[in-house]
């Protein structure tokens, strides 16, 4: 009999991948708050492959869902409303609450089980780190900020390892910003295809990022490794300036200018297309030290080799 692997929010851009990732080798079982499936993700989900099961859940109450997690080798839990929006006092409700209460029920559901699962990897962020320009941020790194992004990772976290689930291993994975086919390679793409792919703000700022294909590998890693728990940073070893990451990705799509986004123009483009300038703006200078020490070896590990991938792919 196939093992399982259950992924909650796994109809999103990370959650498509690992559910192919893991698929026809087990049983995966999607929880989504579709419920007929009218969402596109869910449909491409669907149709991509007939053995990944969808089932309902509302994110914040049990209901027969949690069955679905007896006896399952691994929990993946990736819902959360994206933060691609603007910061009203309403998203920030729901951007928070999401997490909250997806992982606060997660923790519930495992809690009364027969045969929780083994492991439980809850997504988190490599954004609950201070904007660094000065030093690369490990697990072991002070979390100095406060401003809202940080703080709802900081409640995520605490609402993840408040869950108390004795049997059950449990990783808190901070993942730098996933590069993939989809996310945010559509608009960074889209900028330098219409000749704005320069640098954003100064161009000093760091940027941390993880190849999707690492990212399913170093679950993989994880599941083998017993050992590991808690705090784990998913970012590939090498990050760049943000100067250099638009560089890389003028060369590999071939365009040859560039012209730069100064602070104001960021600013102004986040406010019309309903963003926040932070996503951009925010040095985010983060460093795998414990999944390395731990001996794991990235495929991607420099970014013209991740970038030259995807566009390829593409
Ligand atoms: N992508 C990145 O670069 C990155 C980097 C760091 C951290 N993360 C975190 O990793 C997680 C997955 O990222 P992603 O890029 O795959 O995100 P995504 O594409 O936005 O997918 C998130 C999933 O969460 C579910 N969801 C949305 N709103 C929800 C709500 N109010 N309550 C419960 N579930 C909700 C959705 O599933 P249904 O609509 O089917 O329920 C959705 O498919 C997110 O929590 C994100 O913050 C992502």
């Amino acid at each position: 009999m196939k093992k399982k692997i259950v992924i909650a929010g796994g109809t999103g851009f990370i959650g498509q991948q690992l559910a192919l990732w893991y698929t026809p080798e087990y049983e995966v079982v999607v929880l989504s708050r579709e419920v007929n499936g009218q969402n596109n993700s869910y449909n491409c989900l669907n149709k991509m492959n007939g053995s990944i099961r969808i089932v309902h859940w509302n994110g914040a109450d049990i209901d027969k869902w949690s069955e679905e997690l007896e006896d399952a080798e691994m929990l993946i839990n990736l819902s959360g409303k994206s933060v691609n929006c603007r910061y009203t006092e309403k998203n920030k409700k729901a951007i928070l609450d999401s997490r909250i209460r997806s992982t606060q029920v997660l923790g519930r559901a495992i809690s009364l089980l027969n045969k929780p699962p083994q492991l439980w990897i809850n997504a988190a962020s490599a954004t609950i780190y201070r904007h660094a320009i000065d030093a690369a941020q490990d697990e072991q790194s002070e979390l100095l900020q406060n401003d809202f992004s940080v703080q709802v990772c900081k409640e995520w976290e605490k609402a993840f390892f408040a869950a108390d689930t004795p049997v059950t291993r449990k990783v808190c994975l901070r993942m730098a910003i996933v590069l993939g086919n989809g996310g945010v390679m559509v608009p960074y793409t889209n900028l330098v295809k219409a000749g704005l792919g320069g640098k954003q703000g100064s161009g000093k700022q760091m940027f941390s990022w993880i190849h999707m294909t690492d990212l399913c590998r170093l679950i993989d890693f994880i599941r083998d490794h017993s050992r590991l728990e808690g705090i784990l940073n998913a970012s590939a070893p090498m990050p760049v300036r943000n100067e250099v990451f638009m560089q890389t990705l003028r060369k590999i799509c071939k365009v040859r200018i560039g012209f730069p986004m100064y602070r104001w123009m960021v600013h102004l483009g986040a406010r019309i297309i309903g963003t926040e300038p932070e996503l951009m703006l925010k040095s985010r200078w983060v460093i795998p030290a414990r999944l390395c020490d731990a001996g794991f070896v990235f495929r991607y590990g420099n970014i013209d080799k991740a970038l030259d991938d995807i566009i390829r792919k593409r």
